[in-house]
């Protein structure tokens, strides 16, 4: 069973008029990866699918299929690949092909409107076609890794993201395997959702894991006493129940405890939702400066639970705001949480080891990470991304009234000579430009922009 789409094919399946076509096309584009339909590939080749069902029966049609399959999931390079809904009778497939199996769900009614004027061989009679849609369900069901019916859902099923209210009392269900659980988390989360947490996992539950709160959680120190209460054999799972601080740390224990064992994030702050507990980066602090030594390890699930937030202070709120509106300032639309997330998983899962893409993700976070810095990290992280995200936009000369409005961010007084030092440690200087992340006409760039601009944009955020 595949977690996740992470460096594999995703073959898209489900039922005549799920609309495969259409989503696993988006799909594709937002992983940036080829997109194959079967159906069509063998049209080209063979000619009208009603034809050859007429001429040489369905099981022909299905020996070809299987081929086409087999030849588009042996690629090297991962891709999305469309299959006709008849795919899953064809019997262990989808299973040979070692590929995440994304099933496009429907209701029949649905289905049945949107096929009945084609000319598509099963889909000549209704109640065929009903009949059918019942014979198939269930099959879709067992082959399935996941389960979507609309883009964002088909991207966070892909990255192996559960998004659901309640879903922490699931949380025994939703640990994929079967082995035993260790749950990290800090004092202030375990208080609030440890026993609910522990309940949820049931007999899994092995042990539960303190860290102290915030940043401070992410040392050396912190991790190394963590390897040494953990008693988990290689098929156990660690779940981090917490803040982008705690999935920081435990996904970093999880990297790299017996050589690497899978975790599930449960994120419990905005930033964590929308950021901290998506894309598998894990790391910790060194004295040299922040998440200096990490892994990517992929969590095995992220189970979002936004009911989680109720309980979460306003100044924590605000550190995640100024990361959402990041990601709208990216997407170019309004997003919620879930949009917001699936809108990071298609970069990450796009650009899984960090060479392109997805330094996207670091819009304003150049200017951010320069006032942080000056301020000695006495500047919480949302206000700094919040006048980041100010200059981003001013050098790519739009509009600042959006960020202005969501965000309030007020000028910092900072030492100017001490961050545009930082910015300039931070950032490889080639020449007389600095490269940003900037939004272009077709969505976010990376341009080297003169020095001197630059510099000009970071003034303006200071006081
Ligand atoms: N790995 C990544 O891709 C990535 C991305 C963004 C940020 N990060 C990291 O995330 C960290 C910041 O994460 P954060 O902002 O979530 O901070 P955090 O983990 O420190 O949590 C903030 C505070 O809120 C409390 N809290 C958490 N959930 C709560 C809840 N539901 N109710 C009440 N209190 C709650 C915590 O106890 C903590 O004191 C930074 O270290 C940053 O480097 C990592």
């Amino acid at each position: 069973m595949a977690l996740n789409a992470l460096d594999r094919h995703v073959v898209v399946t489900g039922f005549m008029g799920a609309g495969k076509t259409t989503l696993g096309r988006d799909l594709a584009r937002r992983l940036g990866r080829p997109f194959h339909d079967v159906d069509h590939a063998i049209e080209e080749v063979h000619g009208p699918i009603w034809d050859i069902f007429a001429r040489d029966g369905e099981a022909a049609f299905r020996a070809i299929e299987a081929e086409f399959v087999r030849a588009a999931t042996a690629a090297r390079d991962p891709s999305v690949i469309a299959v006709g809904g008849g795919a899953v009778e064809t019997r262990g497939l989808l299973r040979e092909t070692d590929a995440f199996v994304l099933f496009v769900d429907v209701d029949v009614d649905t289905a049945w409107e949107r096929v009945r004027r084609s000319n598509r061989p099963l889909a000549r009679d209704e109640s065929e076609f009903r009949r059918r849609y019942e014979l198939r369900q269930p099959m879709y069901e067992e082959v399935a890794d996941g389960t979507a019916s609309d883009s964002d859902g088909a991207v966070l099923a892909a990255a192996g993201v559960h998004h659901e209210t309640g879903s922490l009392d699931d949380l025994g269900a939703l640990v994929p395997g079967d082995g035993r659980v260790a749950l990290v988390g800090d004092a202030v989360v375990l208080g609030i959702y440890g026993p609910r947490a522990q309940e949820a996992l049931g007999k899994r539950f092995a042990s539960l894991h303190e860290l102290p709160p915030g940043e401070s959680a992410k040392q050396g120190a912190v991790l190394e006493r963590l390897w040494g209460e953990l008693r988990l054999d290689r098929s156990g799972t660690i779940v981090a129940l917490g803040g982008g601080c705690t999935t920081d740390l435990a996904g970093f224990a999880a990297a790299t405890y017996l050589r690497g064992v899978p975790w599930v994030a449960v994120p419990t702050t905005l930033v964590g939702q929308v950021d901290a507990a998506v894309g598998g980066k894990t790391a910790i602090d060194i004295p040299g400066g922040k998440n200096l030594v990490g892994a990517f390890h992929w969590p095995a699930r992220v189970v979002i639970d936004e009911t989680l937030l109720e309980t979460l202070p306003e100044r924590e709120r605000r550190q995640g705001l100024a990361e959402l509106v990041k990601t709208q300032l990216l997407a170019g639309r309004e997003l919620d949480v879930r949009g917001a997330a699936a809108y990071k998983s298609a970069v990450c899962l796009r650009d899984p080891y960090d060479h392109g893409d997805r330094r996207w993700l670091n819009l304003g976070h150049t200017f951010a990470h320069a006032l942080e810095a000056a301020a000695d990290f006495d500047l919480p992280h949302g206000d700094a991304v919040a006048l980041g995200l100010l200059a981003a936009l001013r050098l790519s000369g739009r509009d600042t009234a959006a960020v202005e409005a969501r965000l309030a961010p007020k000028a910092v007084a900072v030492d100017v000579e001490r961050a545009w030092q930082a910015l300039l440690r931070d950032k490889k200087r080639s020449g007389d430009t600095i490269n940003v992340v900037l939004l272009g006409g077709n969505g976010p760039v990376v341009e080297a922009r003169p020095a001197a601009d630059v510099r000009r944009e970071l003034e303006r955020l200071i006081a």
